[in-house]
């Protein structure tokens, strides 16, 4: 089902390329694999805001591991409404020292990679123990740095997708399937 919406006089399509279903079936197979992975271990589960708020929200009850401990990180990359600029900032710290901490880094999208460049970089510094990648999405046609993705739940093509935590100027995060963006005049 096609979202249209009405704003700042054009219309912005949402034609839907991953479904809701196809979206939670991905999550319990991921889940499982990640619970066999670090069986046992302490884990801490990082979302990068605002992004991946659906889907570190669902894959956390997607985990079986009973040590799992959470914390948030605000990234924020500067740039045209549709394409990042690979200038990060980080908009928010964790709360907590990693030294010595399993650390699993749940992202919405990699594209061109330099976000998590510098979040690894960033996170290195500071010793954690071990440091792993769930991305949801992976667009490799964007690749600008090399970085390692232990978990991808979709690899897409060169798109600008929305929804299910990705946004356009701050809208669409809250839509629970992932579209192509498309723009009309009004007529
Ligand atoms: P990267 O630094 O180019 O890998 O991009 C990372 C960030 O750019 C993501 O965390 C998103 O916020 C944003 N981004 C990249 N591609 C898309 C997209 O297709 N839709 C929405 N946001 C995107
Ligand atoms: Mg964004």
């Amino acid at each position: 089902m096609e979202l249209i919406t009405e704003v700042n006089g054009r219309i912005e399509k949402l034609v839907p390329m991953i479904t809701a279903d196809e979206i939670q079936a991905r999550i319990q197979e991921l889940g499982r694999q990640i619970s066999q992975d670090y069986a046992g271990q302490e884990v801490v589960a990082l979302a990068v805001l605002k992004g991946s708020v659906l889907f570190f929200a669902d894959l956390l009850r997607a985990l079986d591991l009973p040590l799992l401990t959470t914390d948030f990180l605000g990234l924020s990359s500067y740039g045209s409404r549709t394409a990042s600029s690979g200038v990060v900032r980080l908009t928010q710290d964790l709360s907590r020292p990693i030294e010595g901490k399993h650390l699993l880094v749940i992202e919405d999208i990699v594209d061109t990679g330099l976000t998590m460049k510098y979040l690894l970089d960033n996170f290195q510094t500071r010793r954690p123990a071990s440091i792993r990648i769930c991305t949801l999405l992976h667009k490799p046609a964007g690749k600008v740095v090399e970085v390692p993705m232990d978990y991808v739940g979709f690899t897409i093509e060169d798109k600008f997708v929305v929804g299910y935590g990705l946004d356009y100027d701050e809208r669409y995060r809250q839509v629970p399937f992932i579209g192509v963006m498309e723009f009309q005049d009004l007529p």
